[in-house]
């Protein structure tokens, strides 16, 4: 029998609902929010007041583009945690309304869950390629960088986290040091194209594990950009590009190199990644490399699934359904959900 999942995700900036029957997408609709790019970063009150502004439209807009009505949908899967806290309530305190008017049962999702999850989506047009399990995914965001060990579509290990920064945390704010605007992964990773990768040498962490720091780097970069621009008012302008490529080709090869060490120590080759940074140009042709010296299988998110949407929290959510896990409506946002 045929499963219909309406998602509904809202932890950070975006407003996104989606249609999912089985795996397959119906639709997934996207309203990001222009409101935080003069601040230089995600203003939380502002973003709550956007998310309640768009979750009605962009609920509307997915069941259109899908075809469906409410009455078609079985669950409604939108995202607990983690994210802000008050970006979260707006998409939980929805769910709960359209759940209980339309006696529609609820699935929580882990938002995390959700990013490693999009690697079983088909699109109406193509099946995509899914990894097999066992298989290890680097999960590259705005707030987290870990890679986990993914046994199957419920259970899943992080074996190496952050310590502190998160990988898209620092493209954002060595970005917004050279005076790039928000967010700054995608802009770094266009202007490096341009630039030399090795003009520019910043320092690696020497982090014990599979375990991953990147603010020892974001004060090198600090530091080199300082000492510069006080023999040079305009270097920055000036070596923009260059910039931009060492900083990405340093951050690339160091998730890399962690990644290397956990496919070695658990013997494990199909490889994905997942989340913001995944769209990071340096970093996918820098997996794609790396696989076929070491014979991994590869797989690459298509972009529209590498940041937040609801496409993800629906294929989560239906595996939940799928395993009869449901939430009550005395269910709370929760800001840090920890485990996967
Ligand atoms: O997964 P996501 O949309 O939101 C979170 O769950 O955090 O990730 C957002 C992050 C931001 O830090 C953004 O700069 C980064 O993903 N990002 C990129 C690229 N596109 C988005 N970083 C590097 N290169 C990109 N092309
Ligand atoms: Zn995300």
């Amino acid at each position: 029998m045929d499963i219909t999942i309406l998602g509904i995700e809202s932890s950070c900036d975006d407003t996104s609902a989606a249609v999912l029957r089985n795996n397959v997408l119906l639709s997934n609709a996207i309203a990001s929010q222009a409101v935080h790019i003069k601040y230089g970063g995600v203003i939380p009150e502002l973003a709550s007041r956007a998310h309640q502004q768009n979750i009605i439209p962009v609920v509307d807009t997915a069941l259109k583009e899908a075809g469906v009505s409410i009455e078609d949908i079985d669950a409604i899967a939108f995202t607990r945690g983690p994210g802000l806290l008050g970006s979260l309530l707006v998409g939980v305190s929805f769910t709960k309304g359209l759940a209980i008017s339309n006696n529609i049962p609820m699935v929580e999702v882990n938002h995390l869950h959700g990013h490693i999850l999009s690697h079983f989506i088909d699109t109406p047009e193509k099946e995509l390629p899914h990894p097999d399990f066992p298989f290890l995914c680097l999960l590259v965001s705005g707030g987290h960088t870990q890679i986990v060990r993914v046994d199957s579509p419920l259970e899943m290990e992080i074996i190496g986290t952050t310590i502190d920064d998160a990988a898209g945390e620092a493209f954002d704010k060595c970005a917004k040091v050279m005076g790039l605007p928000y967010p700054g992964g995608p802009v770094i990773d266009k202007l490096a194209k341009e630039g030399n990768r090795e003009a520019f040498h910043f320092s690696k962490p020497h982090i014990s594990d599979l375990d991953y720091s990147f603010s020892g780097l974001k004060t090198s970069f600090l530091y080199t950009l300082r000492d510069m621009v006080k023999d040079d008012p305009d270097f920055v302008e000036k070596n923009k590009a260059d910039l931009c490529a060492s900083l990405q080709h340093t951050i690339v090869d160091i998730l890399l190199n962690k990644l290397v060490k956990a496919s070695k120590q658990t013997g494990i080759r199909d490889i994905a990644i997942a989340g913001g940074v995944s769209a990071n140009s340096g970093l996918r042709n820098g997996i794609v490399e790396e696989g076929k010296k070491r014979g991994w299988r590869t797989f690459l998110p298509e972009f529209k699934f590498t940041t937040d949407n609801a496409a993800m929290i629906a294929m989560a959510g239906y595996y939940h359904y799928k395993n009869g896990e449901f939430s009550s409506l005395d269910v709370s946002p929760e800001a840090r959900l920890g485990d996967l």
